[in-house]
C-alpha cells in the first residue's frame, strides 16, 4: 500500500464529505463524495450528479477528476471515496477506467464511510486490467 500523509488524508476525507453534502441524487437516494489530490498539490472534491434520464448521471469520482483536469491538473496522487454505508464502497467500473487514465498503479485510494471506517487500497489493486495497452508481468 502506498503511503498517504495523515494530514492530507484528513483534508481529502473532509473535501469528499463536504462535496457529498451537495450530491444531487433524488433518483437513487445514494449520496457519494469523492476527492482527488493532484500533483499540483490541490485537492478537488466532487459529488454524484444524477439526471432524470438516468443515463446522464455522473459519479462523484468522475466529477472530482473532471474538475481537476479542466483546471489543468492531469496526474492523480491520491483518491478518496466517501459513502454513508456500513462498509465503504469502491468506485464503479467506469470510474476505475477513468481513474486509470490519470493515475499510476501505486496511487493510494481510501474508501471511507461517515463513521470513520477506512479501507486503504491502490489504483493497481482496484484497476488491474483497465482498457489500454496490456502490461502483464
Ligand atoms: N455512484 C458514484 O457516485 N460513484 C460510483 O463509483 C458508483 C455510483 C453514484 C451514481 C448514482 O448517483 C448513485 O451512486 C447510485 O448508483
Amino acid at each position: 500500500m502506498a503511503n498517504l500523509d495523515p494530514k492530507i488524508k484528513a483534508q481529502m476525507i473532509n473535501s469528499a464529505t463536504e462535496a457529498r453534502r451537495h450530491s444531487h441524487s433524488p433518483y437513487s437516494g445514494f449520496k457519494v463524495g469523492a476527492s482527488v489530490l493532484m500533483d499540483n498539490g490541490k485537492v478537488y472534491g466532487g459529488c454524484n450528479v444524477e439526471n432524470a434520464s438516468y443515463g446522464g448521471t455522473v459519479c462523484a469520482e468522475r466529477v472530482a477528476i473532471w474538475k481537476a483536469v479542466s483546471e489543468g491538473a492531469k496526474k492523480i496522487a491520491a483518491l478518496v471515496v466517501v459513502t454513508d454505508s456500513d462498509q465503504p464502497w469502491p468506485p464503479c467500473g467506469m470510474c476505475r477506467q477513468v481513474v486509470s487514465e490519470f493515475a499510476e498503479p501505486a496511487v493510494p485510494v481510501i474508501l471511507a464511510n461517515l463513521k470513520g471506517k477506512e479501507i486503504a487500497q491502490t489504483v493497481g489493486e482496484l484497476c488491474p486490467h483497465f482498457f489500454g495497452p496490456l502490461n502483464l508481468k
